[in-house]
């Protein structure tokens, strides 16, 4: 057999990890999603399903794929021989990795395309009318979405084909510093803005009114888009992990890093939303939208759009390396393809799929499923169905099908670790705690119960 190329240091596999969790959901999602619905009620609900459910399923998932040492599908082979099926979890994974993708690099390719443009001034204006017309024209112009969409997936694939440890673990560990540095510097700048007490308060009070089964649903698929987990993302890491690495301690500082994040993106966005009399309701647009247009009108504020979309692009190519590694890392396992075909491949498809996100606002726009564009049908379908059925799934096979001797010796690393309470609690939570709030949730929010 092959030498699997892991990570290599303790510093690399949080980098690498936080990578995968840190990325457009803080800075694109979440603000939005937790400023239209309920501020603080939104995050309340968001933080529970991220403490039940998001972060036993992650914890579940590194300890399989470590004890697997595969990639998402034959873990479940390997640690499961008995009974195939339960290699579905990791073939609906692969699924939503290119389903993600697919609307994740357009995204993505947008934030780039505003580094460029940012720089170069085109986007630039103290006039939201100007900076709409200006995000409307990209968006609305096939070759400019797909010509940025590509150009992030050839960046993304050739990271990607320098491997495991040279590849994602360098690129992580410089990218990871740089961001919190930048998140800072704008949080800053815009705490000592006049409207940041309105803009706080539009993040954090509490509107229950607004809180309905869909809503709830909402901030279970954002725990879960947030912490990577549901789809395999974090079995592939954890086959990368040490053995003497702490799994439990490791997810919790990721989720508590995660989160600093998120909130230090809407400490950044709102005040100086408020204190140009924006308003914040933008959804989504509101990074394209507004930011320009409000950072344009501080001093200094060009310097601060570029910040803000570098600290995009950084947050997002974390998170599309942890994706992509998904399908590459079976293809190469599987069928023995090098790194490089697995890759290339992968591109290749996604490049296929991606392109009928890309043409959601141009071309294809009038094409809808369920009323919705592909864009916006390949988010809600993963963030709002399949993530959360793959947790339920992932939560069952490592409570009750794995075994709880094998998950104790998993989790404190053969008794190294001297964390059985930690252990247990994990045990409780993803037997009873997590199953049954997920589908609860997920059926409630689909309207079936
Ligand atoms: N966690 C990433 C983000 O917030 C997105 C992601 C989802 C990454 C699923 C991997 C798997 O942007």
């Amino acid at each position: 057999m092959m030498k699997r190329d892991i990570f290599t240091s303790g510093f690399g596999v949080l980098a690498a990890t936080l990578g995968s969790a840190v990325g457009l959901g803080n800075i694109w999602k979440f603000p939005a999603l937790t400023g239209l619905n309920g501020g603080a009620a939104f995050l309340v609900i968001y933080l529970l399903s991220t403490l039940m459910a998001g972060l036993p399923v992650m914890i579940a998932e590194l300890m399989l794929g470590r004890r697997s040492r595969s990639d998402a599908l034959t873990t479940f082979r390997v640690l499961h021989p008995q009974r195939e099926s339960w290699g579905l979890i990791g073939a609906v994974g692969v699924l939503s990795a290119f389903l993600i993708l697919a609307f994740y690099t357009e995204v993505a390719g947008w934030v780039f395309a505003y580094v460029f443009k940012s720089v170069t001034g085109s986007i630039l204006s103290t006039d939201p009318t100007v900076t709409s017309a200006a995000f409307a024209k990209l968006i609305a112009d096939p070759v400019q979405s797909i010509f940025w969409q590509f150009l992030v997936i050839i960046f993304v694939g050739c990271i990607i084909v320098a491997g495991v440890s040279k590849g994602i673990e360098k690129t992580t560990k410089r990218l990871m510093p740089m961001l919190f540095l930048i998140l800072v510097m704008i949080g800053i700048r815009s705490l000592m803005l006049p409207g940041a007490a309105e803009g706080l308060t539009f993040l954090f009070r509490p509107d229950f009114s607004k809180v309905t089964g869909a809503v709830v649903l909402t901030a279970m698929g954002l725990a879960f888009f947030k912490l990577s987990v549901g789809m395999g993302t974090m079995i592939t890491y954890g086959s990368y992990f040490t053995e003497d690495q702490d799994i439990p301690m490791t997810a919790l500082r990721v989720m508590v890093a995660d989160l600093t994040v998120s909130l230090l993106a809407g400490i950044a966005i709102f005040p100086a939303v408020f204190t140009y009399g924006f308003k914040p309701e933008a959804g989504p647009a509101l990074l394209f939208i507004t930011i320009p247009a409000v950072f344009s009108q501080m001093p200094f504020g060009t310097i601060f759009v570029v910040l803000f979309f570098v600290l995009g692009a950084i947050a997002s190519t974390g998170a599309m390396l942890s994706i992509m590694e998904v399908p590459v890392a079976y293809l190469h396992q599987r069928f023995g393809l090098s790194r490089f075909k697995a890759t290339a491949m992968t591109v290749v498809l996604l490049a296929l799929v991606g392109s009928t996100a890309a043409l959601s606002n141009s071309t294809l726009a009038g094409f809808k499923l369920f009323g919705m564009t592909m864009f916006d049908l390949y988010d809600f379908l993963t963030s709002n169905l399949l993530l959360p059925l793959g947790g339920f799934f992932l939560s069952l096979f490592a409570g009750w099908v794995w075994g709880e001797k094998k998950v104790r010796s998993a989790l404190s690393n053969e008794g190294t670790l001297a964390n059985r309470t930690v252990v247990s609690f994990f045990l409780f939570q993803v037997k009873y705690v997590a199953p049954v709030i997920i589908i609860v949730i997920l059926l409630r929010g689909l309207k079936l119960i």
